[in-house]
């Protein structure tokens, strides 16, 4: 997708280099990041220079074709796949990536494990591109039905950054955004703002702004009265592990939005490639969710008067802070997932029947 007339996708590998852009410094700023050493693609997930659960899957499998690069040895290639596993908890495209990844590298000669490893992170990126462009022209078919009932713009709510920043291109929750935008089906964006690190209004209204694509950031806490005036027509998520029940991992505040959606009847839909289903886990209680570190709440970044990047403190010096970064989205609020093999129900039967 396209930053000032640009088309980019989120990671790619150059002479030996991988490149990522920094979303710590979005919007604000547009920096294109070297990740050089194994160390940097696991630093780059833990601080979250890249996120989004395909496009840390991507970082990884691009980690361990450093990890090669500086070390061809197997036990060195077994320890940052275990190092990278952990950098993040609840996406599960990270284990899915490192696992398929290693998976391809087991039993190959040393001559060639470089260009196999390069192979495989180069084809999970192209898997990624292709599954989230299918997610864009099922679900456009959704946003299209609403707009010929309406006959008017149709106003999807969002959460988080479900977008192109947070996979390879197109994005899940926004590729039927950007399916209908490209069809001249007239569509507006609720963005939610995201709190505690708004990605939301830092990277799914900067990057739906580049594809000139009309938004409007609200507060998390707006949705509710949005859907009671009528004013929402459908929500869009994605996904960080869906498990085989239906039952969602999503950013903090997806839980209340679908809450809010089901008791409007509002259409709440989940977006996701298969790398982000969970076939083993059965309870959601199982799902680990990541907590992390207070400063997420208690500082925020921006421009000031001078149009330099500032942090500052925004809670008294003396208050605890608590900060899980996920929440579950039961089954049962969901109206449908949309998938690169098409739309199911959110249960064992739907997804059964999809990917079985
Ligand atoms: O903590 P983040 O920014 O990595 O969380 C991202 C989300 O919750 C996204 O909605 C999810 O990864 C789906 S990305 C296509």
């Amino acid at each position: 997708m396209k930053i000032e007339g640009k088309e980019y996708r989120t990671i790619w590998f150059e002479n030996n280099i991988v490149k990522i852009i920094d979303q710590t410094k979005l919007p604000h700023q547009f920096v294109i990041k070297d990740l050089k050493r194994v160390k940097d693609a696991i630093n780059a997930i833990k601080v979250m220079e890249v996120r989004g659960a395909p496009l840390i899957g991507a970082t990884a499998a691009y980690g361990l074709v450093l990890a090669i690069i500086e070390n061809n040895d197997q036990s060195f290639l077994k320890k940052t796949s275990e190092e990278l596993i952990n950098s993040r908890p609840t996406a599960i495209n990270l284990k899915w990536a490192v696992d398929r990844m290693m998976k391809k590298l087991s039993r190959v000669n040393s001559n060639e494990i470089l260009k196999i490893a390069l192979n495989e992170a180069k084809e999970i990126c192209e898997e990624d591109v292709k599954f989230c462009e299918n997610i864009g022209i099922s679900g456009v078919k959704i946003i299209e039905e609403i707009y010929n009932k309406k006959k008017g713009t149709v106003n999807i709510l969002t959460h988080c950054n479900a977008g192109w920043l947070a996979t390879i291109n197109w994005g899940t929750a926004t590729s039927p955004i950007y399916h209908a935008h490209k069809k001249g089906i007239p569509v507006h964006v609720w963005v939610d703002e995201t709190r505690p690190r708004n990605q939301g209004a830092n990277l799914t209204s900067y990057e739906l702004n580049e594809e000139e694509v009309p938004n409007t950031i609200i507060a998390d806490n707006t949705g509710g009265i949005l859907m009671q005036r009528g004013e929402v027509d459908m929500c869009i998520v994605g996904t960080d592990r869906t498990l085989s029940t239906g039952d969602v991992a999503n950013k903090i505040g997806t839980y209340l939005k679908a809450l809010a959606a089901y008791d409007n009847n509002v259409p709440f839909y989940v977006a996701l490639p298969s790398s982000t289903i969970d076939w083993d886990i059965k309870d959601f209680k199982d799902i680990p969710i990541e907590e992390r570190n207070s400063e997420e709440l208690s500082h925020v970044e921006g421009l000031d008067e001078n149009n330099n990047v500032k942090k500052v403190l925004i809670y008294p010096k003396k208050s605890k802070t608590m900060n899980l970064a996920f929440d579950i989205t039961p089954a049962k609020y969901i109206s449908g997932l949309i998938t690169e093999k098409g739309i199911c129900e959110a249960s064992e039967e739907g997804l059964g029947k999809l990917f079985k």
